[in-house]
């Protein structure tokens, strides 16, 4: 049975979600409701990396249902961004605001606006002044240091006529360890006027069973790292079920779809050698011996290798 009230995003991932992934996954999994591009940002000096902007390129997102995101510092930088994405032509636009790497913290980008409220407040103001013709929405964290950094910014959200927030309950100083705290979201729903979006270690059905136990109201959800291990995921958790013989199937369909769209992108087999060891380090995990199916892509050393090795990773694993 297709659960249909269920809402299901795919997270951005720098790197792994890129417009090849998430236009193959779309042709042979689906079953996202919004696909999200990894964040446009200024590199060094104020300049965008050309791979950056060709993500967001309308001609590479034409098939499916995306949203771009802007990772900013203060509002000229916020401005640049979104005016690139707006003469695109796109409708929403996510505002990173929960990025946790110091690299982009220590100057003032993504999850260092939890900490900055009151400037939070002003830069908004001043983009809701430019009237652009596009909707935002927020990604953010729980906060930086400190797991209540939320309530304020959710204070200064409010006022803002946001489409809704994606919250991952979590600090930025915790990067990925421990776990996402489903109760700091459900003090956030308490608070928050806009719809919120769950994000956060969702990686299979039993955690989703477990979420709905503490928020079973909920029914909006953003999938990061559980749907690169099992692209399955959100077809699954919307009733879809399969025999093991047919997914296997599918799943190297998936990956062979995806080899092929890398071939075309990407220049050399180095390059494109690298890519898919790089898809492979969360999709091993859906094999039974992810370990043995990693080193087997690691030791390929050209692409007849490569191929040989995918070959026996989905006959024996
Ligand atoms: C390698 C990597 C790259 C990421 N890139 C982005 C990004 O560009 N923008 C963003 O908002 N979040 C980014 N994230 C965070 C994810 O979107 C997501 O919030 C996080 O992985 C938690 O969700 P999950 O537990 O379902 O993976 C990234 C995470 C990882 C591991």
């Amino acid at each position: 049975m297709i659960q249909n009230t269920l809402k299901l995003y795919q997270a951005p991932l720098q790197g792994f979600t890129d417009f090849t992934f998430r236009n193959t996954f779309f042709a042979v999994f689906g079953g996202v409701d919004k696909y999200f591009i990894p964040y446009l940002s200024y590199g060094k000096g104020r300049e965008i990396k050309k791979s950056s902007v060709r993500e967001v390129f309308p001609e590479s997102n034409t098939a499916l249902p995306v949203v771009p995101q802007v990772l900013f510092s203060d509002e000229q930088e916020l401005f640049d961004l979104v005016s690139i994405l707006v003469e695109y032509g796109y409708e929403e636009i996510n505002l990173n605001l929960g990025c946790p790497y110091p690299m982009a913290t220590n100057k003032g980008r993504g999850a260092a606006w939890l900490q900055k409220p009151e400037e939070l407040n002003r830069t908004l103001t001043q983009l809701y002044k430019q009237g652009y013709s596009a909707n935002f929405s927020v990604k953010m964290r729980a906060g930086l240091t400190n797991d209540q950094d939320f309530r304020e910014t959710l204070r200064v959200l409010n006022q803002f006529p946001l489409t809704e927030i994606i919250f991952h309950p979590r600090t930025a100083s915790q990067m990925y360890t421990g776990k996402a705290n489903p109760q700091l979201f459900a003090d956030a729903l308490s608070l928050a006027k806009h719809p919120l979006v769950y994000n956060g270690d969702l990686f299979s059905e039993s955690d989703f069973q477990e979420l709905k136990t503490i928020l079973p109201e909920q029914n909006a959800f953003m999938i990061g790292r559980g749907l690169l291990m099992d692209p399955s995921l959100p077809l699954r958790l919307k009733g879809e079920t399969w025999q093991a013989k047919e997914l296997r199937k599918k799943m190297k369909e998936f990956h062979d779809q995806l080899l092929e769209a890398n071939s075309v992108r990407l220049q050399g087999n180095g390059h494109i050698l690298m890519k898919m060891n790089q898809f492979w380090t969360y999709f091993s995990e859906s094999f039974e011996n992810p370990h043995k199916a990693m080193k087997l892509v690691k030791k390929s050393s050209n692409l007849l290798k490569y191929n040989a090795a995918v070959v026996e990773i989905f006959r024996d694993l």
